[in-house]
């Protein structure tokens, strides 16, 4: 059976970075597609580039962080289009800066779009994928979902808290015998621009990842129903390095540049 054609996929935050090049990659592969996203010029541009294309992609504007929104919105993608078959949780946000310098407000919105958001999203679309005994939920976390960056703090506590919700969504899916499937993906930075300014010590075991290489990764995982990706391959040392104490983890995270990575970050510029 095929994996995605003829599904509906929903991608929070489709209509930019990682999320518009894995809409464009379903719905190539024969999906319908909806893209949620807050962005407007980028929700239009992508309109565009689909009605061009000739892909069935349906921009949609819907702050993910707010609920009602996510549960309107989802009543009339669920009308319009039928049942979501393929849930990608993708938008993020980042703050970068110091846990003492990052406002409040950053702190609350992270957590609201990185982490909350993905409850609102799954409880509107889990229960018809779990009624027909058929789906794909991906949550896309980071790297930093997998060690803990200076300059990230609220960052990686949210992508921390995502690869957490993924594991315990498969574990209760697994024990419910569903054959709703998970994929967690947990990329190093990529190229999107919303991580601009971050540098990496070692380009070799750790480069600034190409988006599209990501996208065909993730198209490739709900393709054949991986559960993890996690790239580049080096990034899985972290679960080895784990294994140290904290004092000669901290220091090879010093090594990897790992604490400096963030020190030039500007972030996302909208002009
Ligand atoms: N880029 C990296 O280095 C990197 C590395 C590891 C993991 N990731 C993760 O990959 C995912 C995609 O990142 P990306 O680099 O593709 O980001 P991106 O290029 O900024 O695209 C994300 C899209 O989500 C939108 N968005 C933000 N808040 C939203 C909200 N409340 N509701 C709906 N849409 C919203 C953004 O709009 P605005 O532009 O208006 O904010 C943007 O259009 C994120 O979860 C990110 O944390 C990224």
């Amino acid at each position: 059976m095929n994996a995605i054609k003829d599904k509906l996929a929903l991608i929070t935050g489709g209509a930019s970075g990682i999320g518009r090049l894995v809409a464009l990659g379903l719905a190539e592969r024969g999906a319908r597609v909806v893209a949620w996203d807050i962005d407007e010029g980028a929700l239009e541009r992508i309109s565009h580039e689909a009605a061009k294309l000739k892909l069935p992609i349906a921009a949609m504007r819907c702050d993910v962080s707010d609920r009602a929104e996510v549960y309107r919105q989802a009543a009339k993608v669920r009308e319009l289009f039928g049942r979501v078959d393929i849930l990608v949780n993708n938008a993020g946000i980042v703050s970068g800066r110091k846990l003492l310098d990052t406002p409040d407000e950053k702190i609350e919105r992270t957590m609201a779009v990185n982490v909350l958001a993905q409850f609102w999203t799954l409880k509107a679309f889990l229960p018809a994928m779990i009624e027909k005994g058929e789906g794909h939920v991906v949550t896309i976390a980071s790297a930093a979902g997998l060690v803990g960056v200076t300059g990230l703090a609220d960052y990686s506590a949210s992508k921390f808290a995502s690869v957490g919700l993924d594991e315990a969504l498969r574990m209760e899916l697994r024990k419910q015998r569903s054959r709703v499937r998970t994929t967690i993906v947990c990329p190093f930075f990529i190229d999107t621009g919303l991580f601009a300014g971050v540098k990496t010590r070692f380009p070799l075991l750790l480069p600034i990842l190409k988006p599209e290489a990501v996208a065909l990764k993730i198209v490739g995982a709900i393709a054949r129903g991986k559960k993890r990706v996690v790239t580049p391959p080096f990034v899985y040392s972290v679960y080895l390095l784990r294994l140290l104490p904290v004092r000669a983890l901290d220091a090879v995270a010093d090594f990897f540049g790992i604490s400096s990575s963030m020190d030039d970050f500007k972030g996302r510029t909208h002009e």
